[in-house]
């Protein structure tokens, strides 16, 4: 019973030093990527013309990079939406593993309507290291021919198969550079502006 406990204690000390130090590896890479913008313009250069900027996110982190695009492309936005709420929980992780596992998306409340634009931006956050899946039910539906798409990730820190998974579901796109987006601490706004205006002045 002592040794069972024993290890069952070192197990838990030995995952939460893991954690702590894959933290810190992510916190160190993110200041670094975040000192390559420390004094670039915010500014946009590059006319896009007619944007669009679509794209899926349950906790805000990649709203929050779609609307900074938006600001600086003058661009309509459209949220996806699902039609059932996914669970909270672990329930989330399961659930959304299985949608991947099968390729069985969710219904999503309505597609965008992209023959008006240019070009498209489309944004989801990472999951199971691809593409979250109400991100994937669009892609499957709608068919990009003749645009220029610029696809877009927001992550904790590693986008395994994004966009190679992307571009094997996005139908006739002419895709352009994409960006991903670590989730970053507010003290480094100022940057992450920095970086997409980079990554659009050089689209
Ligand atoms: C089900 C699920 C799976 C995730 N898988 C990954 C992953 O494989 N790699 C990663 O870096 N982050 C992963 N994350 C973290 C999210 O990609 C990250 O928090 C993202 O910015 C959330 O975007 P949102 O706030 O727009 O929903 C996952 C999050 C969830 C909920």
């Amino acid at each position: 019973m002592k040794y069972v406990l024993g290890i069952i204690i070192a197990a838990v000390v030995i995952g939460g030093i893991g954690g702590l130090f894959r933290l810190y590896r992510v916190s160190a890479k993110n200041k670094k990527e975040m000192a390559q913008y420390e004094n670039k313009s915010a500014e946009v250069k590059n006319d896009l013309g007619k944007v669009l900027v679509v794209y899926y996110s349950l906790t805000g982190h990649t709203k929050d990079i779609a609307e900074k695009i938006a600001a600086k492309t003058n661009a309509d936005t459209f949220e996806i939406k699902t039609k059932e709420a996914y669970p909270t929980g672990a329930k989330l992780y399961t659930t959304s593993k299985k949608e991947i596992k099968n390729k069985q998306y969710p219904v999503v409340e309505a597609l965008p309507d992209v023959t008006a634009y240019d070009i498209v931006f489309v944004g989801a956050p990472v999951w199971w290291y691809t593409v979250a899946p109400p991100v994937f039910s669009v892609l499957e539906q709608l068919d990009f021919k003749g645009k220029k798409v610029v696809p877009f990730s927001t992550q904790g820190s590693n986008v395994g198969t994004f966009f190679e998974d992307f571009a094997a579901t996005a139908k006739n796109a002419k895709i352009l550079q994409h960006a991903d987006f670590n989730n970053m601490d507010k003290k480094y706004d100022k940057q992450v502006e920095a970086k997409i205006a980079d990554w659009i002045n050089r689209l």
